[in-house]
């Protein structure tokens, strides 16, 4: 038990004004200064979303671990009373892994789990190499300087998200275009996007149905007709949750990876002369830069404590993944990377039901990614200190990362 499970009920005060502007352009930048700080003055935190809506914001690792498996936070947004509605989506993106709670959720998840099973991704280990080494070359044959993001952490996850879904090549290009828009920061574009990308999946469907291969939207439409399982809606649901879960992320473990290590010489040298290393230093870089720093939000769905704040069903919570792999209640010295770190929990792939379904896929994109680059540009620096981060709460996110080699 921590500190904070320990806190008698309703005791813990609420240190600040929720209308103070807490996220700012030196959030974006480095949110980990404000995190240390809320951590300290309490458990959970009303506060201003950047969205402009008001949530719970969860701290401590303790807390944060227990909330993303606590039933009682539910996802589904009937159970919603602050008033928030988020972007509006199309009907057929209303039912979906991120809306969902159990039961529901965990005839969606089966069906994700069997598609992402460790022996599938085995066997896209050889593609991701090859993919790596592709983008590599290509960096290479260059002038000697380059952004990271568009030459390796953009490109990578979207061309294995690609081939695990069976989306051909000729596609390719206007799939990217939907994605871009999505995750982008403008409200308007992003919800064209989403429509956008409904009725691509439905096409990518229905061409599934004449021309079936072994991937994964066919093998969704088999898992359908044979027993009736999944809807047409639910089969788009699970293709976008697929590529909202797997795209930036990895971006941004790749990026964000690549970034801590440039600016640690005597880390990125020990993974230099111990490769074998790699494994433990993405766990570790995965606490040290969470790339979803706070997990979707989820609701009350009765009155409850967190940490020794009553929170009031109906309110939206947000668990600060970012914040709690920072904890010093947790982690010695949490703000230095350590390698050797024997305390490895992190809840960078979140924790009990929505637990990532990706995790083993984005390990190995990730690993495969710096092993190389590491490997093969040993003058890799850093171009500039003119680092910008894409605006945004959800995820943390390099929108350039400009290297001389
Ligand atoms: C380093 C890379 C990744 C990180 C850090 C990451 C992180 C996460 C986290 C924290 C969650 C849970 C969010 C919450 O509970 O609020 C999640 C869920 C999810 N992730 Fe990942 N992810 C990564 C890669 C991937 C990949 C490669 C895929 C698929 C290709 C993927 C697909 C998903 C899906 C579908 C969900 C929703 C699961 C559900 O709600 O049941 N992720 N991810």
């Amino acid at each position: 038990m921590t500190e904070t499970a320990q806190a008698p009920a309703g005791r813990c005060p609420v240190a600040h004004q929720p209308t103070e502007q807490l996220f700012d352009e030196g959030y974006f930048a480095n949110p980990y200064p404000l995190y240390d700080r809320l951590r300290e003055e309490g458990p959970a935190h009303k506060v201003t979303a950047p969205d402009g809506s008001t949530v719970w914001l969860v701290t401590r690792y303790a807390d944060v671990r227990q909330g993303l498996a606590d039933q009682r936070l539910a996802r589904h947004p009937k159970y919603n009373r602050d008033g928030y509605t988020g972007i509006p989506l199309p009907d057929d993106l209303r039912v979906m892994l991120a809306t969902t709670d159990p039961p529901h959720h965990t005839r969606l998840r089966s069906l994700i789990n069997a598609a992402f099973t460790r022996r599938r991704i085995e066997s896209l280990r050889s593609r991701v190499n090859e993919v790596v080494d592709g983008l590599l070359d290509d960096m290479a044959a260059g002038d000697g300087r380059a952004d990271l993001v568009t030459a390796l952490a953009a490109p990578l996850p979207i061309t294995i998200i690609c081939d695990l879904l069976g989306i051909p090549e000729t596609e390719r290009g206007t799939f990217r275009s939907y994605t871009d828009a999505i995750v982008g920061t403008d409200a308007e574009r992003s919800a064209q996007g989403c429509r956008d990308m409904v009725a691509f999946l439905k096409r990518m469907i229905a061409l599934k149905r004449t021309e079936p291969d072994d991937a994964l939207i066919t093998g969704l439409i088999e898992a359908r007709d044979q027993d009736d399982r999944l809807t047409e809606s639910e089969m788009v649901g699970m293709g976008f949750m697929i590529l909202i879960g797997g795209y930036d992320t990895t971006l941004s473990m790749i990026s964000s990876g690549a970034l801590a290590l440039l600016r640690d010489p005597d880390r990125m040298a020990e993974l230099r002369s111990h490769p074998e290393r790699m494994t433990a230093a993405v766990e570790e870089l995965l606490r040290f830069e969470a790339p979803v720093q706070n997990a979707i939000r989820r609701f009350a769905t009765e009155d409850l404590v967190i940490g020794g704040v009553d929170i009031p069903a109906g309110s939206a919570v947000v668990l600060s993944i970012g914040s709690a792999g920072r904890d010093p209640r947790q982690y010695e010295c949490p703000a230095q990377l350590d390698f050797e770190r024997q305390e490895t929990t992190h809840v960078s792939f979140g924790f009990g039901p929505h637990f990532c379904p990706g995790a083993q896929l984005g390990r190995m994109e990730v690993a495969v990614s710096l092993q190389k680059l590491i490997a093969r540009f040993p003058e890799l620096a850093p171009a500039d200190d003119s680092l910008r981060y894409r605006p945004g709460f959800t995820f943390r996110e390099l929108s350039t990362l400009p290297v001389t080699f």
